[in-house]
C-alpha cells in the first residue's frame, strides 16, 4: 500500500531547498515538506550541498532550473548576497540573507530569521515595543537581534558582551543608522549594574548550546531577578542553563525553536504569497520539537 506521506511527484511539481554545507543536519524539510502536506500543494523541499566557490553557480543554476525558492545556511549567509538581484531592507541592514525568493531575473533576498524571531515574540507576548531589552553576546545572532529590536521600537537596548570592542562597534553603527542612543555597550561582568526592572532578556551567545548544556553566560542573580520574559536562542537542549535561572527568579524563559519554525513558515509564505494559519505553524512547531533529540 502506497505511503500517505510521501507526496505525489508530477509534471506540475514545484522545488525549493536550503543551500549550505554542511546540510546533513537541516530540520527544514521537516517544516516544509507538513506544509506542503498540510495545504496539499504541489511542492517539495530538499537539501542542497553546495561546495566552497560554487555559490554564484548555485544560485544561477537554480534561477536556470526554475526553482522556487532556497534557504541559505551556514556558511553562505553573507556569501550570497552579491548574486541577488534584489534584498529586503532588513536583511541589506543585518547583512545576512536566509531566503531567495524567486523574480523574473533571479532571486531576492530576505532575512526571515529575524522576521521568525519577531513572530517568535509576538507569539510568546514579548513585547519589545517601549521597553528595555537586554541582548547577551555581540556575535553574528545578536547583531540581527539588536537591528529587529531597533525596528520594532525598543525603549533602550544594553548590549552586554565578553569582549567589549565587539559590543562597541555593533552599538555604533545601530545608533548611527537609528539617530539616537539607543544601545549602550558593556561589558558581561558589569550585568549586575542593570537598573531597570521587568527587562526583556535575549540570549544571543553560543554558550549553553549543546553539548555544553550546563554552561551559562551569567550566573548573577541580580539580573535573573529583574527578567519578566527571556528568550534563548538556543533550541538543543531544548530547556539551557539560562532558562532554568531565569524560571527559578520567577521570570518566563522561550528557547530558539519557535524562530527556527517561523523563519521557514515566513519563508514559505514568500515562496507561495499565502498566509499561514497558526494552525499549521503548530503542527511544523511539534513536529520540530519531537526532531530535536
Ligand atoms: P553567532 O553567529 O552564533 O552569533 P559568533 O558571531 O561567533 O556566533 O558570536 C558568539 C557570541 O557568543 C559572541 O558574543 C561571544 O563573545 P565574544 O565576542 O566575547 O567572543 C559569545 N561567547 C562565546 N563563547 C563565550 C564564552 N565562553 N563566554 C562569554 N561569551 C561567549
Amino acid at each position: 500500500m502506497a505511503d500517505k506521506s510521501i507526496m505525489t511527484i508530477n509534471g506540475k511539481t514545484r522545488l525549493c531547498g536550503v543551500i549550505g554545507n554542511p546540510v546533513e543536519h537541516t530540520m527544514s524539510p521537516i517544516i516544509h515538506n507538513t506544509l506542503s502536506e498540510y495545504y496539499d500543494k504541489n511542492l517539495i523541499y530538499v537539501p542542497f550541498y553546495v561546495k566552497d566557490g560554487d555559490i554564484e553557480a548555485a544560485i544561477k543554476g537554480a534561477h536556470a532550473l526554475n526553482i522556487l525558492g532556497l534557504n541559505v545556511t551556514v556558511p553562505y549567509k553573507m556569501d550570497v548576497i552579491p548574486y541577488l538581484v534584489d534584498i529586503d531592507d532588513l536583511a541589506k541592514r543585518i547583512g545576512a540573507v536566509n531566503t531567495l525568493v524567486r523574480c523574473e531575473n533571479g532571486y531576492k533576498g530576505y532575512n526571515t530569521d529575524v522576521l521568525g524571531l519577531g513572530r517568535a515574540f509576538e507569539i510568546s507576548g514579548i513585547k519589545v515595543n517601549g521597553n528595555t531589552v537586554v541582548v547577551l553576546g555581540a556575535g553574528g545572532a545578536s547583531r540581527a537581534v539588536v537591528f529587529l529590536c531597533e525596528s520594532l521600537g525598543a525603549a533602550k537596548i544594553y548590549l552586554f558582551n565578553r569582549t567589549i570592542d565587539k559590543a562597541e562597534a555593533l552599538a555604533n553603527e545601530v545608533n548611527e543608522y537609528s539617530g539616537r542612543d539607543l544601545v549602550i555597550p558593556m561589558l558581561m561582568s558589569d550585568i549586575e549594574k542593570i537598573e531597570e526592572n521587568d527587562i526583556i532578556a535575549i540570549q544571543a551567545t553560543s554558550v549553553g548550546l549543546h553539548p555544553n548544556n550546563e554552561d551559562v553566560v551569567t550566573t548573577c542573580d541580580a539580573f535573573y531577578s529583574k527578567i519578566s520574559k527571556a528568550y534563548d536562542l538556543i533550541y538543543k537542549p531544548t530547556e539551557t542553563k539560562f532558562m532554568r535561572l531565569v524560571k527559578e527568579h520567577g521570570g518566563e524563559a522561550y528557547n530558539g525553536l519557535s524562530m527556527l519554525n517561523y523563519q521557514g513558515v515566513i519563508a514559505y509564505e514568500l515562496w507561495n504569497e499565502m498566509e499561514i494559519s497558526e494552525e499549521a505553524a503548530k503542527i511544523t512547531f511539534d513536529k520540530l520539537m519531537g526532531a530535536v533529540d
